[in-house]
């Protein structure tokens, strides 16, 4: 069997490391298992069938074990009713966490998802850990997910939100999420890759005050330059559109007063990252 370096295919940030294939093998992989039955209704044993493709065959980009600790506490801490998650990938966050908040008395866990394949992945894993009933697959680009689940009624509040998609839509669906009064005083943000990629804007957002922001408002500051402040590369992984997405506008809600800090850890890979987590405490008028 060909032991595939993780460490030396993350290096080679071009290459193709994801949406070649793999995710697809990934299902036939776990499904094939010999041992399936005592797979079934387990959301610790399917994570250890992907963590074990991911070791064993082909790098797959979850946010790992160091990371997925760090929110499994905090969600056993902050005990979210609703838990969003934005970017699902092959499902790794979304049963390790929807599995804590269901642990901690949760009501229920979406994560959004824009890939219709690695959406349909999600399904069959989540369907294996035996989370159907709890986990609410929502295909489609974050943003435009986010305003129907919203105006359909299904989705009211954010009480804690996983950011972990298209690294320059982080801080615009944010806003979005503001505006629609989806995370307001009470609700717990935690962002991946803030060190690793990198997120300045995202980062600077949540760390601002009420002033800054309003400033930032009433200059009229809006996402447009979003994009241009993150490497090429980094700002096309994910995109659908080589130039770049359209980012959502919104406004966001300037008052909301945030306590913001950096969580060092690392990817699974052994490369150093952080996870930002971000409470809302109260909401200045
Ligand atoms: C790093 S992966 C997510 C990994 C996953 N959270 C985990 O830890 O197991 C990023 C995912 O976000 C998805 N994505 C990127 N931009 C998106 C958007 N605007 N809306 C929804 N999904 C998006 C990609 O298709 C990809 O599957």
């Amino acid at each position: 069997m060909t032991v595939f370096d993780v460490s030396r295919a993350y290096a080679r940030q071009e290459d193709v490391f994801y949406n070649d294939g793999r995710e697809l093998e990934l299902l036939r992989f776990v499904y094939g298992r010999p041992d399936l039955d005592k797979i079934r209704g387990n959301p610790t044993k399917v994570l250890e069938a992907i963590d074990e493709y991911a070791r064993t065959q082909k790098y797959l980009m979850n946010v790992g074990e160091d990371k997925g600790r760090i929110v499994v506490d905090l969600i056993s801490e902050v005990k979210p009713k609703t838990m969003v998650e934005l970017g699902g990938y092959v499902a790794y966050s979304c049963i390790l966490f929807a599995d804590a908040v269901r642990e901690a008395g949760g009501e229920r866990y979406f994560t959004l998802e824009r890939d219709p394949v690695f959406g349909a992945v999600i399904m069959a894993l989540v369907d294996l850990a035996g989370l159907n009933d709890f986990v609410t697959v929502v295909f489609g680009s974050s943003d435009t997910s986010i305003k129907r689940l919203h105006s359909e009624g299904v989705l009211k509040h954010i009480d804690m939100l996983f950011l972990d998609h298209y690294k320059p839509a982080y801080m615009t669906d944010l806003k979005l999420c503001e505006e629609l009064r989806l995370v307001t005083p009470g609700s717990v943000l935690a962002a991946d890759n803030v060190i690793k990629p990198g997120n300045p804007p995202y980062l600077e957002y949540v760390r601002s005050t009420v002033a800054q922001k309003r400033k930032a408002v009433e200059g009229g500051e809006h996402e447009l330059g979003v994009q241009g402040r993150f490497p090429d590369s980094t700002a096309k992984q994910y995109a659908w559109r080589q130039d770049g997405e359209r980012l959502v506008s919104a406004r966001g809600n300037p008052n909301l007063v945030y306590e913001s800090r950096l969580i060092n850890s690392f990817e699974p890979t052994g490369v150093p990252d952080g996870i930002e987590v971000t409470r809302c405490v109260r909401e200045e008028s």
